[in-house]
């Protein structure tokens, strides 16, 4: 009696439940390289024992679920890869995956549920931990590609029911991310086309064009003196490899009206801080030559911690020998420049003029200016020559031509 009306009750229980799901993200990793990843929806129908009748209750798997990393493994030769999620008070899900080199599949399927959870099972008359082991659910796909069943699939172990939807997952993972190679689950093969999802991970973070950087003043102030003046558009290139080992270049620009310049001077030596809110430390040094009375850039150094990166971002270099010019002068470069200070971090300037030394106004001294823009001086120069010169040809030639007619009339 009670057996044939528990399925009803539980199918509607769980179509209420499904509605509102929301698919959670687990990933096993080793290091720095994910072994497993899963993509799922699941509830659980979970049966107990309660003041003398048996209640059925409906579980989600809540977005909060984590993986514990104590007992999920990416595996060794002795133990099998095992992602277990943890969630709420004491539950759990347990996925174990087992391989022949050619196909892979999940090799049992756990559940660990807290009866003592009385916002779960009210009026349990245990306190009991329960685990539920089922063997081979018939889940399996080829090594290197991704299982998909968006259908649902229910799994039945013992006093628990499993059903999981919007399902992607794959283990042995040889890179960080789903491969993007999938093997269907024949429930999603049937003439019904599965709904669409929208992609949950980019494929490829395709770096936006960050367009010329705004120009911006970034004096330097001691003791209530400019001691270093400096205006300037900045644009950061930097290279770094992400998650699955891939090589991203991301080029930033520094935006001034969120920069704070500080920094200090000394008689041979200036530092200038560039500060973006809490995510972009940049720092120029100039060193001056007291004997020859030049000055350069001699070090750079950059601390990032962008929301792309996967960890924090620092470069230095402090044998550098760029922006020089002499005491007294200013320095400018209105030309775009490159100042590369590793292989993995270069610096685009842009319209840039920088004084770090024998600052008495807060206006530049003269500028000596970069070849670039001397180069660039030159060709309006060049073009006027040789427009002038082209003038003066045609003037020649029209007035010989002139000559030579007026001859040619003074024979006939
Ligand atoms: C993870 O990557 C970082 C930076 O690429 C590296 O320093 C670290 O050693 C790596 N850790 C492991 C366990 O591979
Ligand atoms: C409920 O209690 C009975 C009797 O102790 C037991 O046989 C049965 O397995 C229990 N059911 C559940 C779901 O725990
Ligand atoms: C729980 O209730 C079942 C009947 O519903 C009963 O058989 C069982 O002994 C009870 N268990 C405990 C620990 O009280
Ligand atoms: C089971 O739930 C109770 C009450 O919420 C909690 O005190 C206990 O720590 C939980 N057990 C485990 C193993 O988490
Ligand atoms: C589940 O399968 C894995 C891999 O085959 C195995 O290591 C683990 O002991 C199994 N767990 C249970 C509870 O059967
Ligand atoms: C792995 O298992 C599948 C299915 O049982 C079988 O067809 C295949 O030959 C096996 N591969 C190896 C290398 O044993
Ligand atoms: C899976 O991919 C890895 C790396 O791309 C490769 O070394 C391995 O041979 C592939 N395995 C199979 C069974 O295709
Ligand atoms: C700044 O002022 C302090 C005291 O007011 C003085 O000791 C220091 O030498 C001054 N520094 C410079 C660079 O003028
Ligand atoms: C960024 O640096 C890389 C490597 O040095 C270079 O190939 C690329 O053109 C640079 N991009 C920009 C916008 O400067
Ligand atoms: C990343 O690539 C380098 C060489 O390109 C290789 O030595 C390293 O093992 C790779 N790391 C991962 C986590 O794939
Ligand atoms: C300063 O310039 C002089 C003359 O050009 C040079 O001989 C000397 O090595 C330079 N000093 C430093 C510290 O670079
Ligand atoms: C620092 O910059 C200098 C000059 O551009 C370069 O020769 C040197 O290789 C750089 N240092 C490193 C560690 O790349």
């Amino acid at each position: 009696m009670k057996v044939s009306q528990a399925p009803t009750a539980l199918v509607v229980v769980l179509i209420g439940v499904l509605g509102g799901i929301q698919a959670v993200t687990l990933e096993v990793g080793d290091g720095n390289s994910t072994c497993i990843k899963a993509e799922l929806s699941a509830v659980f129908s979970i049966s107990y024992n309660a003041s003398g009748s048996l209640r059925t209750v409906p579980v989600a798997l809540p977005d909060s679920a984590t993986v514990d990393p104590v007992s999920s493994s990416c595996g060794s030769d002795s133990s099998a890869p095992w992602l277990v999620a943890v969630f709420g008070s004491g539950h759990a899900l347990g996925l174990g995956f087992s391989t022949n080199g050619t196909l892979y599949s999940v090799a049992n399927l756990t559940l660990q549920y807290n009866l003592s959870d009385a916002t779960v099972f009210p009026g349990a008359n245990s306190s009991d931990v329960v685990t539920v082991v089922s063997a081979s659910v018939g889940i399996w796909a080829p090594v290197n590609t991704t299982f998909r069943c968006l259908s649902n699939a229910t799994f039945r172990l013992d006093t628990a029911d499993i059903t999981f939807s919007d399902m992607r997952l794959q283990a042995y993972m040889t890179s960080n991310d789903l491969s993007p190679n999938e093997s269907v689950c024949s429930a999603d093969q049937t003439p019904t086309p599965a709904p669409p999802r929208p992609p949950t991970t980019a494929p490829v973070p395709v770096p936006t064009p960050a367009g010329p950087p705004e120009r911006g003043v970034y004096n330097v102030t001691q003791n209530n003196t400019v001691c270093l003046l400096a205006q300037m558009g900045l644009q950061l290139n930097v290279t770094y490899t992400d998650q699955s080992n891939k090589t991203i270049q991301e080029v930033v620009n520094v935006n001034p009206d969120l920069t704070i310049s500080s920094g200090s001077c000394q008689a041979n030596s200036a530092t200038l801080i560039l500060t973006q809110e809490q995510t972009t430390s940049l720092t120029l040094g100039f060193t001056l030559n007291s004997t020859s009375k030049r000055y350069h850039l001699s070090a750079v150094s950059l601390v990032a911690n962008w929301p792309d990166l996967p960890a924090n971002f620092s470069a230095t270099n402090s044998s550098l020998n760029y922006l020089r010019s002499s005491l007294g002068h200013s320095y400018m470069c209105n030309a775009e420049q490159t100042l590369v200070i590793l292989p993995t971090f270069s610096i685009n300037t842009f319209r840039l003029q920088v004084q770090p030394f024998g600052v008495t106004t807060t206006q530049f001294a003269s500028a000596e200016e970069c070849q670039i823009d001397q180069d660039q001086m030159l060709i309006p120069i060049i073009v006027g020559a040789a427009l002038a010169g082209l003038v003066l040809i045609v003037l020649i030639a029209y007035l010989i031509g002139r000559k030579r007619s007026h001859a040619g009339y003074q024979t006939i």
